[in-house]
């Protein structure tokens, strides 16, 4: 859908539009399905500086870009879990997230990996289920001291 999508890899210089992304994507999309507190709480993880330094220094980090502008982010840990996923509040449903899903596909095969996991809010339930991942179980994680239901996806690659 977006013709000039291009997907790399993050650098430390893409990090103050990463975790804008974070924050306002926190707000305007997962407050439909989290209270307020919630997602006070879990938007102000963007003010984390050095723990987003460690993501994008030490995981497999990618970003999308449209006309020069980051539009979506995904990174990965221990090999084969999908850690983040979170794509713009202005671009959601224009096959962003899936594109970059697809990317750390290939990447986590191409490690080795014959499975995927996700840990995955219940705003993203329906994009994993259309990308065929089994809900293994619901779960409540702990973050900043709050509660918050979500859910582990798996699928074989
Ligand atoms: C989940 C997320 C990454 C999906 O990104 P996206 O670019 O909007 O997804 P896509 O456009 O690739 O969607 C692919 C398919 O997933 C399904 N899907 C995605 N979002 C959906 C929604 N809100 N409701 C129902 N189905 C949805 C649809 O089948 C969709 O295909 P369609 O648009 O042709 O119907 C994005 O909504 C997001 O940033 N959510 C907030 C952050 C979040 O919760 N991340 C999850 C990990 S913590």
């Amino acid at each position: 859908m977006l013709d000039d999508l291009e997907i790399r890899e993050a650098t430390l210089e893409d990090l103050p539009e990463i975790t804008s992304i974070f924050r306002d994507t926190i707000r305007a999309v997962n407050s439909r399905d989290y209270s307020e507190k919630q997602i006070e709480a879990w938007s102000s993880g963007a003010d984390d500086t050095e723990v987003w330094e460690d993501r994008i220094t030490n995981l497999y980090f990618i970003v999308a870009e449209y006309k020069n502008e980051i539009v979506g982010f995904a990174h990965v840990k221990k090999g084969c879990h999908l850690d983040g996923l979170y794509v713009h509040k202005n671009y959601q449903r224009r096959t962003i997230g899936s594109k970059l899903l697809r990317i750390v596909e290939s990447h986590i095969m191409a490690e080795g990996y014959e499975i995927i996991n996700a840990d995955a809010s219940i705003t993203a339930v329906d994009f994993f289920d259309s990308h065929y991942f089994d809900q293994i179980k619901k779960q409540k994680k702990s973050y900043k001291g709050m509660g918050f239901a979500s859910s582990i996806f798996s699928k074989e690659l």
